[in-house]
């Protein structure tokens, strides 16, 4: 274990990224204080009105974390278009196996069954062309599609949206990694019918908290995600649906609305980290480096390399030993993990999935890097590849 010390370049700091901005920060927090209004406080909608705004969505509605968001988004759709509180198991929601637990699990707890659709290798997002021959097999039972924009990756989104519109199935867009990334120009989470976004710490938007959003142009989901948010009513006695506790808090708002004016700031200078990295890694035999998609902006949420031939942990313990922290986001894909043992579907084998788990890697991604940290990570990277 490295001391704080020993650590040269951090994945991300945040807390370098709260003092650039602490006046704005305490000022909204110090506004909380003097009104007290800690639940459903007049943050919250500011910030909801602010989302939408940003988004250009008609309707964004506070959560209390990504999660929260794609449970109360599925749950939502499945009361809207079935009447029904769950979807049924024979309900099938497709996504990836190469993502963050609660995309899959959010699937089993509206009731569903996740159908695991591999990746393509480049994007790291869901390879449309295997999703096109799923939607081919006779016996699909597909409702919904749940496209996960990977480390601020946009998916393929003229094919997904096409697939869906010929087989008749939502899109809920898992944008907790993409806030501020467009396709052809559009605000990821506002091409499908849906998008639930996480406002983690770590996030591009991150607070102090865990927290996250719903957007849709869809009224009736956003009232029905209203109320599953508050224990399932309109108000406290009037409940209609098996809901939850799942309010953004207002604190979380306040701290979040300050931060959103810098969002568009923040996203350029993770692209031009990224940018910087990829100039100086590329041409480096055995190692790939993210790519972006024609018609994608990409918010590098993460700067996520591939190190084949079973070298990736090799160069996260040379990058530690030079104080370099590094992650591996994810090393187990979902179809592996016992939760989701006999409540899956799959098409074939997952194995770029597999692959991808065992190769990626990534890198410091802050957007206050300074070009001497870039430098040192990429100069880190180059020696490992040297030797
Ligand atoms: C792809 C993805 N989906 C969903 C989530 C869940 O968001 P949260 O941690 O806010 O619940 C996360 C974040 O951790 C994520 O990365």
């Amino acid at each position: 274990m490295k001391t704080q010390e020993a650590i040269r370049v951090r994945m991300l700091d945040l807390k370098r990224e709260y003092e650039h901005m602490k006046d704005d920060i305490d000022s909204a927090i110090a506004q909380c204080m003097m009104h007290q209004t800690w639940i459903l406080g007049p943050e919250v909608r500011e910030l909801e009105d602010r989302m939408c705004g940003y988004l250009g969505s008609g309707n964004c509605v506070g959560l209390s974390s990504g999660t929260e968001a794609l449970v109360v988004g599925l749950r939502a759709l499945a009361i809207n278009s079935r009447g029904e509180e769950y979807f049924r198991k024979t309900d099938e929601i497709i996504t990836t196996a190469f993502t963050f637990t609660a995309t899959g699990d959010a699937i089993l707890r509206a009731g569903a069954t996740p159908v695991f659709i591999d990746i393509d290798p480049r994007t790291f997002n869901i390879d449309t062309n295997k999703l096109r021959q799923y939607l081919k097999t006779a016996a699909h039972k597909a409702v919904g599609i749940v496209p996960v924009h990977l480390y601020g990756c946009p998916c393929h989104m003229d094919a997904i949206m096409e697939l869906a519109a010929e087989h008749g199935l939502f899109v809920l867009e898992d944008v907790a990694q993409a806030l501020g990334g467009a396709w052809r120009g559009r605000k990821l989470g506002t091409i499908g019918t849906a998008g639930a976004f996480s406002f983690f710490p770590s996030k591009n938007l991150g607070g102090f908290g865990d927290g996250g959003m719903l957007c849709t142009d869809d009224r009736q989901i956003a009232e029905i995600s209203r109320m599953l948010l508050k224990h399932g009513g309109k108000d406290k006695y009037n409940v209609e649906h098996i809901g939850y506790n799942a309010r953004l808090d207002t604190l979380q708002a306040a701290v979040l609305t300050a931060k959103l004016s810098r969002l568009d700031e923040f996203n350029d200078n993770r692209m031009g980290v990224a940018a910087s990295y990829t100039a100086q890694l590329s041409g480096i035999d055995g190692l790939e480096l993210p790519s972006i998609p024609e018609h994608a902006a990409h918010v590098f949420h993460q700067y996520t390399i591939s190190v084949p031939e079973g070298r990736r942990d090799e160069l996260q313990k040379h990058l530690a030993d030079r104080g370099v922290s590094t992650m591996v986001y994810y090393p187990v894909p979902l179809h592996k993990m016992k939760v989701f043992h006999g409540r899956y579907k799959t098409l074939g084998m997952l194995d770029e999935s597999e692959i991808a788990a065992k190769q990626v890697l990534s890198l410091p991604m802050d957007p206050l890097l300074t070009q001497d940290e870039i430098d040192y990570v990429a100069d880190a990277v180059k020696e490992f590849f040297r030797a």
